[in-house]
């Protein structure tokens, strides 16, 4: 991926994958140009006391999607943004903004072992399931499908008796906050890449 991307992360909540993702800035090959919410998150704290750009673009109530998303990407425009990271953004996304960005430019975290239980209360989706194992996974955002992109990487943890929501959303949070930094420093330093729809890992020394 060249040149060097310039990231706006997307928010709506408290901002714990953005600022494990700040933790780690330094080993990404990329700059982090601006935060941007839907709402006064917290989120946008945790950008600010780092010295970002922050930015709420709320939304209007009865507008179009797209109207939202044009706001949206506006401010992204304004910081030269190349490079779109979801980090808990509550909104999807139409095809109008994914198709502003190149394929491979928008890049999201779900708390699930994806293609299992996309969109809302994944927890509850998969304790009600009564899986043993569950996770995180890193994908590429793509019209279609709400997290149904192709995977970049993904974390296993143990679903536990007694479990709840709570207790599940925190064992997975851990490895959210592991697992999306190491797939965007992959994809930054050209590890990873997107050919044919899915995502491949190069092999040193492939061209
Ligand atoms: C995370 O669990 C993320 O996977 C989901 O929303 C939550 C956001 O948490 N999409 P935070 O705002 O990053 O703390």
């Amino acid at each position: 991926m060249s040149p060097r991307p310039r990231i706006g992360v997307l928010v709506s909540g408290r901002g714990s994958n953005l600022a494990a993702l700040l933790r780690r800035r330094g080993e990404l090959a990329a700059d982090f140009a601006c935060v941007v919410s839907n709402t006064e998150a917290p989120a946008l704290e945790v950008a600010r006391a780092q010295g970002l750009p922050a930015v709420a673009v709320p939304v209007v109530r009865g507008e179009a999607r797209e109207a939202h998303e044009g706001r949206v990407l506006e401010v992204l425009q304004a910081h030269d943004v190349t490079f779109v990271v979801l980090a808990g953004y509550m909104r999807v996304l139409t095809p109008f903004f994914i198709g502003a960005f190149p394929a491979g430019h928008i890049t999201n975290i779900h708390p699930s072992l994806l293609p299992a239980f996309p969109g809302l209360h994944a927890h509850r989706q998969a304790l009600e399931r009564g899986v043993k194992v569950s996770g995180a996974t890193v994908h590429f955002v793509t019209p279609g499908d709400v997290d149904g992109g192709p995977i970049l990487a993904q974390r296993t943890v143990p679903v536990l008796a007694g479990d709840d929501e709570d207790t599940l959303a925190s064992r997975v949070l851990a490895v959210e906050h592991q697992v999306y930094a190491d797939a965007l420093s992959a994809l930054f330093a050209g590890r990873l890449m997107l050919r044919d729809g899915r995502v491949w890992e190069v092999a040193l020394g492939e061209v």
